[in-house]
């Protein structure tokens, strides 16, 4: 299936909300339909992003601003080398966690919302569609608590409380929040859906 032009599907949300789960399913369900399709996420596995896993190993390391910093270079290479490229060619472009990650997690730690904002809107690629995990943080790191990590800077409850509060704050029509205590199949069918209409 050939499309008119490159569509850019987000899925963000707290650790452990499920949408790495359903970004795959979303990729396998488009694949079978025979839809071009690629997937991404960020931190990407560039040298940005291995600095930031490593520097995450090492909680208190960076200050919010550098932090920051890490993710803006970051996604400058990944929108140029990896989002630009697929949505020339008129592909499906999943992507695991966007700006709107930086604008939650590093705006939690202080950092002015709006700049944020503005410092990635001077370089990003709008997405067409964004889906928004919502999950109750303890819940979200209940899921995930047995995944093996010496540390997970980001992952403290009272820390992700925040985040989350920001995450909902996103309003307009290209955002959906799903409530991620739904089942797979559920939020599967629903994620599908919303995708199909945007793409035919
Ligand atoms: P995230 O990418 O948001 O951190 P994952 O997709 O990796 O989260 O999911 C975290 C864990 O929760 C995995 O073990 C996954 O199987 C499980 N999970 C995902 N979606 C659901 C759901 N709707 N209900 C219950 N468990 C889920
Ligand atoms: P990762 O283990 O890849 O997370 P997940 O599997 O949950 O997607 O680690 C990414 C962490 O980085 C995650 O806790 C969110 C955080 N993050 C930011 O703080 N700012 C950002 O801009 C991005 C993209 C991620």
């Amino acid at each position: 299936m050939v499309l008119e032009k490159g569509v850019l599907i987000v899925f963000e949300g707290i650790d452990g909300s499920g949408k790495s789960t359903q970004a795959e399913i979303l990729l396998r369900r488009l694949q079978e339909k025979g839809v071009e399709v690629v997937y991404f996420r960020e931190p990407t596995k560039g040298k940005w992003g291995r600095k930031i896993k490593k520097k995450a190993l090492h909680p208190g390391s960076l200050t919010p601003e550098e932090e920051l910093d890490l993710f803006l270079k970051d996604r400058r290479e990944n929108v140029e080398k990896n989002l630009k490229p697929a949505l020339k060619k008129k592909r499906v472009v999943i992507l695991d966690r966007y700006y709107y990650s930086t604008i939650a997690y590093q705006g939690a730690k202080g950092i002015e919302e709006k700049r944020i904002a503005r410092m990635n809107e001077e370089f990003v690629v709008e997405p067409d569609l964004v889906f928004i995990f919502d999950i109750d943080p303890q819940k979200g790191l209940e899921r995930i608590e047995n995944r093996k990590r010496k540390y997970r800077l980001f992952e403290r409850e009272d820390y992700l409380v925040k985040v989350r509060e920001i995450f909902q704050s996103f309003k307009g029509e290209k955002f959906v929040h799903i409530d991620a205590l739904k089942s797979k199949e559920e939020i599967s069918k629903e994620i599908e859906e919303k995708a199909l209409a945007l793409i035919s």
